[in-house]
């Protein structure tokens, strides 16, 4: 990651660290770059800096992230858990999951990196219905997100946080439609409070509303 990515959110005294995550930040941005157009879908430094702030902000340990592109947002994430932590990803394959492994062991994040393979939801569906993540992270196939939000609320604890990425792009992107439809569900949906920061493309972020009495009990 780069010096504004991680210098502010790295403990005291933890200067190799710095450098490992600079390196592996720089090594992913950079392959990632050198693909051409895809290198759009990553998301920037302060955005990475962002989540690793939220992340360590609700003290998660169990994250899950949709859509891993070359692994970027994935070490902002994994960053954040610490070691003994868990970022589970909706991985790539082929060139783009080749560079996302060397970064993430470069950074020393093997340990505490997931990646599954396959369709998200069904990656996701897998894992049993109750609050087992303290963290969802969305930024995958704008038709799916719907979709993706269904299969995660339950799955995030109470008081955790879903993000959304991209909720601001731009009309000619075609994702329009789907992000305003999107947006609206996000915001008739009484178990959340969201929220959409201004943050490079616009970011929902979403906060789980703790159980009320009346539904402890059903
Ligand atoms: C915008 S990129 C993710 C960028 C990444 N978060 C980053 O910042 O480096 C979207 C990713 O979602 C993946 N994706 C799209 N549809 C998917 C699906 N149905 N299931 C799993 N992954 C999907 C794409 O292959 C791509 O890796």
């Amino acid at each position: 990651m780069t010096r504004t990515l991680s210098a502010p959110l790295i403990e005291s005294g933890a200067v190799s660290r710095l450098e490992d995550l600079e390196l592996a930040g720089g090594l992913v941005a950079n392959s990632t770059f050198a693909l051409g157009n895809v290198a759009e879908m990553q998301i920037p430094a302060e955005e990475g800096a962002l989540l690793t702030f939220l992340a360590r902000f609700t003290s998660a340990r169990t994250i899950i992230e949709v859509g891993a592109l070359t692994g970027y947002s994935t070490m902002a994430l994994a960053e954040a858990v610490g070691p003994g932590g868990s970022v589970i990803t909706c991985g790539s394959t082929g060139k783009w999951a080749q560079i996302a492994r060397t970064a993430w062991q470069r950074a020393g994040f093997t340990d505490r990196i997931e990646p599954i393979f396959g369709p998200a939801t069904e990656t996701i569906r897998a894992f049993p219905e109750c609050p087992i993540f303290d963290l969802a992270f969305i930024d995958a196939d704008k038709a799916r997100y719907v979709e993706y939000w269904e299969a995660l609320v339950p799955r995030v604890r109470p008081g955790g946080l879903l993000i959304a990425d991209r909720m601001m792009s731009p009309q000619e992107t075609g994702n329009a439609r789907a992000i305003g439809e999107f947006d609206a569900y996000v915001h008739a949906d009484h178990r959340v409070e969201p929220v959409l920061p201004t943050v490079t493309d616009g970011i929902t972020v979403a906060r789980k509303k703790p159980i009320q009495p009346q539904e402890a009990g059903r």
